[in-house]
């Protein structure tokens, strides 16, 4: 087979680059190592930052999100005793919507069906070839077990952490940073009603603790855990009770409703960067490139934002019409990446606790600050709503 772009992964990154490449009259090839069921089942982000929306209405996927999704003024940030509502819209005059992920990678699949886009799902053995020449090309096996091979112009590695893409750097051009937190989330997802109207990212001496949603009817709820820690010991009972203990249920009034546990899971936490984001007819976008701890909200937005610099970007080059934009993608990207990746790692610092009591005043000093200071909100609220993507 021949392609344009052959692209790696059909998580957000590879479906929304298939799909703006489409507009463009750019031909590409998906394919994917899980299954379609899969893909459209797995539940994790649950932010979509200012201009992720800006950018899904433009591109015609933003209907649903306008009729299902939530539109949030900003979000409260607490310590015990204290709840503050930082206020975006005043602050920075934008907003954020509660959109899941899944929801998000729903509309891009029905979009790439209805344009008839091709796509491989639970394929095997993926391995990229010959990326810094003009031919580079993908070998994998399908679901039916024949071997194929696409040959394409450029290769798009949207294939997440686990991926091939990153490795298929050679060690002499590429750099890597990392951080490894020492703590995890536990993430519910229950059937009840939030007990809040935005969410609340709490300060707690036993640990942080988070109330989102998904709809009207779901609560989306995270506290921190050590890491490595099992699942198996966290009854439905034991988190209800340590949520309201960390939301502060029974103070100045709130209270906090428990429901059915529908899902359960714990997400290790850690920084990543790789660098370069290009390496001959090689590009990365999203988490194949960057992880980052999930505080700040920011993995799925980083991951649309560098695709909506990439897919102009290879138009451009595979038009024919100069390599401008294709050649200076990963600076670009890497400005709004480590922004993020800062924003992420401050978030988290400021509210996961740990065993050193220096540190615990110094969390609940610039807590304090942040709340109580116009210019302090301000950073928070600009950085958590999100850079314009060309930033
Ligand atoms: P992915 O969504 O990971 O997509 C990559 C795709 O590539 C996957 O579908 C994968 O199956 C496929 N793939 C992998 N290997 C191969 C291969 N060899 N061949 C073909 N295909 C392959 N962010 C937040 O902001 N908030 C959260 O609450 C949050 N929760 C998360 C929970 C979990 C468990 C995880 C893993 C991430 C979470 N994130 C969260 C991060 C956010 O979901 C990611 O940043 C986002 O999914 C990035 O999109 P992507 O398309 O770059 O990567
Ligand atoms: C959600 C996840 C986050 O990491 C975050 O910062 C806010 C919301 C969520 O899953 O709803």
């Amino acid at each position: 087979m021949r392609t344009q772009v052959a692209i790696i992964g059909a998580g957000p990154a590879g479906l929304l680059l298939s799909h703006l490449l489409g507009e463009q009259g750019i031909d590409s090839i998906l394919i994917e190592s899980r299954t379609q069921e899969y893909v459209l089942s797995r539940i994790r982000a649950g932010i979509l930052e200012h201009s992720t929306v800006q950018l899904l209405d433009e591109h015609g996927l933003g209907e649903r999100l306008h009729r299902e999704g939530h539109e949030h003024r900003g979000i409260y940030l607490q310590w015990p005793e204290e709840r503050h509502h930082i206020d975006f819209r005043d602050l920075v005059d934008r907003s954020v919507w509660v959109y899941g992920q899944t929801e998000v990678t729903k509309d891009l699949v029905a979009a790439r069906e209805k344009a008839g886009q091709q796509i491989y799902y639970d394929v095997s053995g993926t391995a990229l070839h010959d990326v810094e020449s003009d031919d580079p090309y993908v070998t994998f096996t399908d679901a039916s077990g024949n071997a194929m091979r696409i040959d394409a112009d450029v290769i798009a590695g949207c294939d997440g952490s686990f991926g091939p893409s990153r490795a298929a750097m050679p060690d002499a051009v590429r750099n890597t940073w990392e951080r490894v937190y020492p703590y995890s989330w536990l993430g519910v997802l229950a059937d009840v009603a939030p007990s809040t109207d935005e969410l609340i990212y709490a300060w707690h001496q036993d640990g942080f603790a988070m109330h989102s949603m998904r709809s009207s009817t779901v609560s989306r709820l995270y506290l921190q855990v050590p890491n490595g820690t099992d699942i198996d010991t966290w009854s439905d009972d034991r988190i209800w009770d340590a949520l309201a203990t960390r939301l502060g249920h029974g103070q100045n009034g709130w209270t906090l409703n428990p429901g059915p546990i529908t899902e359960k899971s714990v997400l290790p936490m850690r920084s990543y960067v790789q660098t370069p984001m290009r390496h001959g007819n090689l590009f990365l976008a999203g988490d194949a490139a960057h992880i980052v701890p999930p505080t700040g909200a920011k993995g799925l937005n980083l991951a649309v934002a560098d695709v909506a610099l990439l897919a102009p970007a290879l138009a451009q080059m595979l038009r024919g019409k100069g390599t401008e934009s294709a050649d200076t993608y990963s600076d670009t990207a890497l400005r709004r990446v480590w922004r993020c990746t800062h924003f992420s790692w401050w978030m988290t610092t400021m509210l996961h606790t740990g065993d050193n009591p220096f540190d615990t005043q110094l969390q609940l000093s610039q807590l304090k600050w942040v709340a109580s200071s116009e210019a302090g909100a301000m950073g928070l609220a600009e950085n958590y709503a999100g850079l314009p993507i060309g930033f």
